[in-house]
């Protein structure tokens, strides 16, 4: 079978790669992929969405995979099963439940799925007035897509206030942010748990944890995600149950029930509160760099999980699990995260290789033969271990041979995991 994966970063990356090892794929191709793919996908330089569909129909593509949201917020994925060609991922109405956080929260409140108490507004100066009233810390979101960046966590009543006339107002997010939601601040450790949905079934993948900040100890500003292991220790077996059944099989049940069914990835970051687990968020695809972990632990084959995701026969007996532990320590360019310098020339990639890590690109470029630097995330550099430890450690060996000019990473992947372990 062929199978087309949408995107370009180390999640694309690694979806490819996994998809490439199940025994009925042919041919990978990646829209528009990278030159660091091409051990496991042909890159293609596609833009508009008639396109991608015409390549599909062109080169009979089986399966079509979308990696970021943008397109699935874009209504790829109704494109794609018009014209009767199977696509893992939802519609354009079942990706608002990241699209549109008013949208999630209120799913969220009508169907009594844990999530931090809040309000909606679409007026500045109600939302101005509303925070002046609040505990805090407060959280104010922007509604819409912001790349992760819409969000403000407010210690003080100003702070609130300005964050609320710099999204309404000031439109720091685009049309992102007419609409703001404010929310209660939850307590807790974060985790991700990714789960396949075929519109009515779900399969929980195993936790995992991302690491939002630039510097360790989660110190500095947001980033897309500094690295990632899995599964999480602070996600026990008694946690994974609530999160399934008080979270994940109630939001597909409610899709279905509200009349647009989830098909594809579909994402919980939580928070582990002393009530139990809440949603932070839902995300309508595979998370980065969440996937660098969770598809190197896969003991299956993913191009046959997802093909019974597209056909509504999704089970259990699909979704098997490698023993131990992965660790991705993500290794960024000079400047991330206000911005990102490209073309340094990045030398050891084999060394770490050959070590047994594995090296998922999310911002690399070839020029004359040598992989540059060309992003701001620039590699993923994966590891498996029978312990956490072990994977951490061969990980950040595999790190240690990487170089280029101003590279920048953390240095504490998965110590919250292995605290966890060691207090057991
Ligand atoms: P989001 O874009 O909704 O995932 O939010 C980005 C980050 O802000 C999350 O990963 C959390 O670290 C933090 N955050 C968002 N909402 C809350 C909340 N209600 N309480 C505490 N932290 C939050
Ligand atoms: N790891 C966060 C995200 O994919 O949104």
């Amino acid at each position: 079978m062929k199978v087309l994966v949408i995107g370009s970063g180390g999640r694309e990356h690694a979806l490819c790669w996994k998809l490439a090892q199940s025994p009925a794929v042919e041919k990978v191709y990646a829209i528009p992929g990278s030159d660091g793919m091409r051990d496991v996908a042909t890159p293609v330089p596609v833009a508009s969405q008639e396109d991608i569909l015409d390549f599909a129909r062109l080169m009979q593509v089986d399966l079509t995979v979308a990696g970021p949201e943008t397109v699935l917020a874009e209504g790829l994925g109704d494109r794609f099963r018009d014209a009767g060609l199977a696509f893992f991922g939802p519609s354009q109405a079942a990706a608002r439940i990241e699209g549109s956080k008013g949208f999630a929260k209120e799913l969220m409140k009508k169907y009594h799925i844990p999530t931090a108490a809040y309000q909606t507004f679409t007026d500045e100066e109600e939302a101005a007035a509303y925070v002046k009233t609040q505990k805090f810390p407060l959280v104010i979101k922007a509604d819409g897509l912001a790349a992760g960046k819409g969000v403000v966590i407010a210690q003080t009543a100003e702070e609130a206030e300005a964050a609320v006339r710099e999204m309404m107002e000031g439109r720091a997010f685009g049309t992102a942010g007419t609409t703001v939601v404010i929310e209660e601040f939850m307590e807790g450790e974060e985790a991700s748990v990714l789960a396949f949905c075929d519109g009515k079934t779900i399969v929980p993948m195993i936790s995992s944890q991302d690491h939002k900040r630039i510097r360790d100890n989660d110190e500095g500003p947001n980033t897309g995600g500094m690295g990632a292991y899995a599964p999480a220790p602070v996600m026990t077996p008694d946690l994974m149950q609530a999160v399934r059944e008080k979270i994940l099989q109630p939001a597909c049940d409610a899709m279905a029930a509200e009349g647009y069914p989830f098909v594809g990835c579909l994402y919980a970051g939580l928070m582990i509160t002393d009530e139990g687990p809440k949603v932070v968020e839902f995300n309508c695809r595979f998370g980065d760099p969440e996937t660098e972990v969770v598809l190197p632990m896969l003991d299956a084959d993913l191009a046959e999980i997802m093909m019974h995701c597209v056909e509504g026969t999704l089970s259990e007996d699909d979704v098997r699990w490698k023993d131990g532990y992965a660790v991705d320590v993500v290794l960024a360019s000079e400047g991330y995260p206000a911005g990102h310098t490209d073309g340094d020339a990045i030398t050891g990639l084999e060394e770490a290789e050959q070590l047994g890590c594995h090296i998922f690109h999310a911002g690399t470029k070839k020029k004359s033969g040598q992989f540059v630097t060309a992003g701001g995330r620039v590699l993923n550099v994966v590891a498996r271990g029978a312990t956490l430890r072990e994977a951490r450690d061969k990980a950040y060996e595999g790190v240690s041979r990487i170089q280029w000019r101003g590279m920048q990473y953390r240095h504490d992947i998965a110590a919250k995991g292995l605290k966890h372990l060691e207090s057991k």
